[in-house]
């Protein structure tokens, strides 16, 4: 339910091993994430923000630390259980979109939902309907090296959608484009949490959508920062 606590991150820890060397990315991570809620995550390179969206979508295990959602904690599942509830729950847009070359914008798209066990005529009829709303209908059959950065992004934010998750979580969405049309796609993700009420957790360092997000969390030495002094000029 909108405004509800949803996801519940405690003490998470990420260690990576290089040779012999142990490199702590995240040192003790711990915050509240409310349905609903769109939550900007900034921080300086390297600071952990990948690896955290990793360790949220399920994609990686933490050292130590859980992740619930509700009373799940999605640490402790199985590898199966994993990916049936990331392909149930979760969506991903990632930086540079991951979009496959040889299919076409509605291919990419209803791949999502057949994969997760839709019928082929639902899931083309639900990539088109997307594809509709994120204004591409007129790039149905493109292959993403015929589509513009901006509308790549749109495409993989369609994708991201496809099997309504209730957690989208976006790696540097508009990352490598311009201001308008970052502003364009920006627009889009808040029409969309008003129109279906998913939870936003969008790695940014776009300082205006930090701060036009409901809550920016600023992520430092592997922990969030309580207290950031200067916040604008640091992203
Ligand atoms: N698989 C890995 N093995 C070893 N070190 C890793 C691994 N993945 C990430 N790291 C290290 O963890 C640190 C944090 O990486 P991460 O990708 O989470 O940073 P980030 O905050 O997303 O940075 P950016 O803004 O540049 O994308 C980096 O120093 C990186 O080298
Ligand atoms: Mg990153």
């Amino acid at each position: 339910m909108i405004g509800q606590p949803f996801i519940r991150v405690e003490n998470l820890v990420k260690t990576f091993l290089d040779g012999e060397t142990e490199i702590a990315v995240l040192t003790g991570l711990t915050m509240t994430i409310t349905e609903g809620e769109i939550v900007a995550i900034v921080g300086l390179s390297g600071a952990g923000k990948s690896t955290y969206l990793h360790l949220l979508g399920g994609l990686d295990t933490p050292t130590s630390g859980r992740i619930l959602f509700g009373d799940r904690d999605v640490t402790a599942m199985s590898e199966r259980d994993m990916v049936a509830f990331r392909n149930q729950e979760i969506g991903f847009v990632f930086q540079f979109h991951h979009l496959l070359p040889e299919f076409t914008a509605l291919e990419n798209v209803a791949l999502g939902a057949l994969i997760a066990g839709g019928s082929k005529a639902k899931a083309f009829e639900r990539a088109r309907e997307l594809l509709v709303y994120v204004g591409l209908e007129s790039r149905l059959t493109h292959r993403p090296g015929k589509l513009s950065g901006g509308e790549r992004q749109r495409v993989a934010l369609a994708r991201a959608l496809v099997n309504e998750p209730r957690l989208v979580l976006a790696d540097e969405p508009t990352g490598n484009l311009d201001r308008k049309t970052s502003e364009s796609v920006h627009d889009l993700i808040w029409e969309l949490r008003e129109r279906l009420g998913q939870t936003f957790v969008i790695v940014t360092h776009n300082a205006g959508l930090a701060e036009r997000a409901d809550r920016a969390v600023h992520l430092v030495d592997g922990r969030v920062d309580d207290n950031p002094l200067v916040f604008g000029g640091q992203i």
